[in-house]
């Protein structure tokens, strides 16, 4: 079985990004925006803002109160929106549950949405016309890129059906012309479907998700959970399917730091189509 770590693949990103901002007359700058103290989030925040730096980017992460109204958070987009020294603006999800995310999401300039999350990124990607592609998925790409696993014609189950994983990376699957599967929760066969999966990615959300009996022998697996499991993180797939699988991304060191540093490149991207 060949370990898919992400350091490298995440690496040629990275080098992307540096290369593109010297042509730039400006530094980019990222802006995060966290509210509350989920354990997590502060953890993601700190990462992304941590990679910001080192490549070379300008980062602020604004960090607000838990009870911070919908109002006040929508008036400092406004306020990054308006701002020529904002090119990137990411708000870390999930939200405080008085807050709509789906408003506050649309509320970011598409041009500097970098999470790809606004309906008209999303648009876009699935007409597919150039946008600001969303992280995690679009270094799940970058990871097969760097790897040289075919996806032309292939069959790419995707488990979990999220707006953050699962139904962009659909998108992004059928432009690379795989065949596309996506199964989630109320799937009733779906052990028989990742059976039949050349490439099977898990982005539920629960460990252990996927059993040695769900993967074909050889099949590449994609791992894209991050749960903490007896203070330890692991993802979605139970380690036995390291046995059956031909490649598999670890938890963490996979897929995780593609995120990160496909956000590094969205900014840059962001900044280049703002000047
Ligand atoms: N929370 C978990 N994943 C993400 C992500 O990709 N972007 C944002 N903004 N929040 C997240």
């Amino acid at each position: 079985m060949i370990e898919l770590t992400g350091a490298p693949a995440a690496e040629s990103l990275l080098q992307q990004a540096r290369d593109r901002m010297q042509n730039l007359p400006v530094v980019p700058h990222l802006h995060v925006v966290r509210l509350g103290e989920d354990p997590a989030s502060v953890s993601y925040v700190r990462l992304k803002d941590k990679k910001a730096r080192e490549i070379g980017l300008q980062s602020t992460v604004h960090v607000l109160p838990e009870d911070t109204t919908e109002a006040a958070l929508l008036a400092l987009i406004d306020n990054l929106n308006g701002s020529r020294d904002a090119h990137g603006i990411l708000v870390q999800l999930p939200l405080p549950s008085h807050i709509h995310a789906q408003t506050v999401l649309e509320r970011i300039a598409p041009e500097k949405d970098v999470d790809g999350f606004h309906p008209r990124n999303v648009g876009k990607l699935w007409l597919g016309q150039e946008a600001l592609l969303p992280c995690t998925p679009a270094g799940i790409l970058a990871m097969c890129d760097h790897y040289q696993i075919p996806l032309s014609g292939k069959h790419v189950v995707i488990v979990g059906r999220s707006n953050i994983v699962g139904k962009p990376l659909a998108a992004l699957m059928l432009s690379r012309d795989a065949t596309v599967t996506v199964a989630h929760s109320r799937t009733s066969n779906l052990p028989e479907i990742a059976r039949t999966a050349d490439v099977l990615v898990a982005a539920v959300g629960r460990a252990g998700t996927i059993t040695p009996d769900m993967v074909k022998p050889g099949a590449v697996v994609l791992d894209v959970g991050v749960n903490r499991k007896d203070g330890k993180l692991v993802g979605d797939v139970d380690p036995a399917v390291r046995e059956i699988a031909s490649a598999l991304t670890p938890v963490p060191g996979g897929i995780g730091p593609m995120t990160v540093a496909h956000l590094m490149l969205n900014t840059v991207v962001a900044a280049e189509r703002q000047q």
